[in-house]
């Protein structure tokens, strides 16, 4: 695994840990305290199986069926993107927001909508809902209406479940849409707009590593000649509903390295702003705030 995949050594032995505790249902704490109890014959030929697929480039996230993110286990298969570390960046901006807007109740008589849109595992919108959940309870939660959307249907079956896996599924619903032409938003009707979203961002000739390319969707990675095919989009689809929000609207969005003043003239042209960026670790400007 290490040579085929160029993996280092410790990478390589972490994998096959944590591969090796999969297929004999332990837990990888459980495996170094026992590391040499013997295990039944076909649980040793699943694990031969979980390496073989790993020796192809196929993802670890995949051969598990789960994914951590934002402290908590998604459920994912080839139909979704594998949630990024880079994207809670998203869910916490958006959190802020709404932390913001909400406190003491003040403007939101009528509530909050979240759209999250390409919502792939459903990673942001049931972190989001989660976090709010554990932070005002059911009654906070319940003044919300959850929304994710994606043109995918088998992506919106891993997401229904995920929302299913953390008792979500009364707040959150889900709808296939081609980016946010399936819902008709009466912006005057909710106290608080929050669009989230980490759409495909990636421009056609871009080079991926065949792990990437070779086992996830095409439709959640490759977005046009400069990968901003649905970037514009969502904002040319979301401007007549954050102009009418005003302070109490805002799409929260991750973008790629470089995108950012790209994204500025699109907004512009729509009568909105960028108003904040938010760096990843490695210092690119990686979530952007657009609002009035
Ligand atoms: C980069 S993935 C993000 C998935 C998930 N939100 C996450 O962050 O892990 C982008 C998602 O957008 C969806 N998508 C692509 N084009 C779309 C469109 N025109 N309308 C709606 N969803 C779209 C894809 O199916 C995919 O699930």
């Amino acid at each position: 695994m290490q040579s085929r995949l160029g993996l280092g050594g410790d990478a390589a032995a972490l994998e096959s840990d944590v591969l090796l505790a999969c297929a004999l249902r332990i837990t990888r704490e459980e495996l170094l305290i026992r590391p040499n109890s013997a295990a039944a014959p076909e649980l040793c030929e699943l694990f031969r199986e979980f390496i073989a697929r790993r020796c192809t480039g196929e993802p670890v996230a995949y051969i598990l069926g789960v994914k951590e993110f934002y402290s908590l286990r998604f459920a994912v298969n080839r139909s979704v993107l594998i949630p990024r570390p880079e994207t809670e960046f998203v869910v916490e901006h958006g959190l802020g927001f709404l932390r913001q807007r909400t406190a003491g109740h003040g403007p939101l008589n009528g509530g909050y909508l979240v759209l999250d849109v390409g919502t792939g595992s459903g990673a942001i919108v049931v972190s989001l809902a989660c976090a709010l959940r554990k932070e005002s309870g059911e009654e906070g939660l319940s003044r919300g209406m959850f929304i994710g959307l994606d043109c995918s249907f088998a992506a919106l079956k891993v997401a229904k479940s995920n929302a299913l896996a953390h008792g979500l599924e009364d707040h959150i619903s889900f709808a296939v849409s081609d980016v946010l032409s399936a819902v008709r938003v009466k912006p005057e009707r909710h106290g608080a707009v929050l669009i989230v979203s980490n759409p495909p961002y990636i421009s056609d000739s871009e080079e991926l590593s065949f792990q990437i390319s070779g086992f996830e969707p095409k439709c959640a990675l490759r977005a046009g000649e400069k990968g901003l095919d649905v970037i514009e989009r969502l904002i040319r689809e979301a401007a007549p509903i954050l102009r009418q929000k005003g302070p109490l609207g805002a799409l929260v969005m991750e973008i790629g390295a470089g995108q950012d003043s790209d994204v500025r003239c699109i907004a512009q042209r729509e009568e909105l702003t960028t108003i904040n960026y938010i760096q990843d670790l490695r210092g690119v400007k990686r979530v952007v705030e657009v609002g009035k």
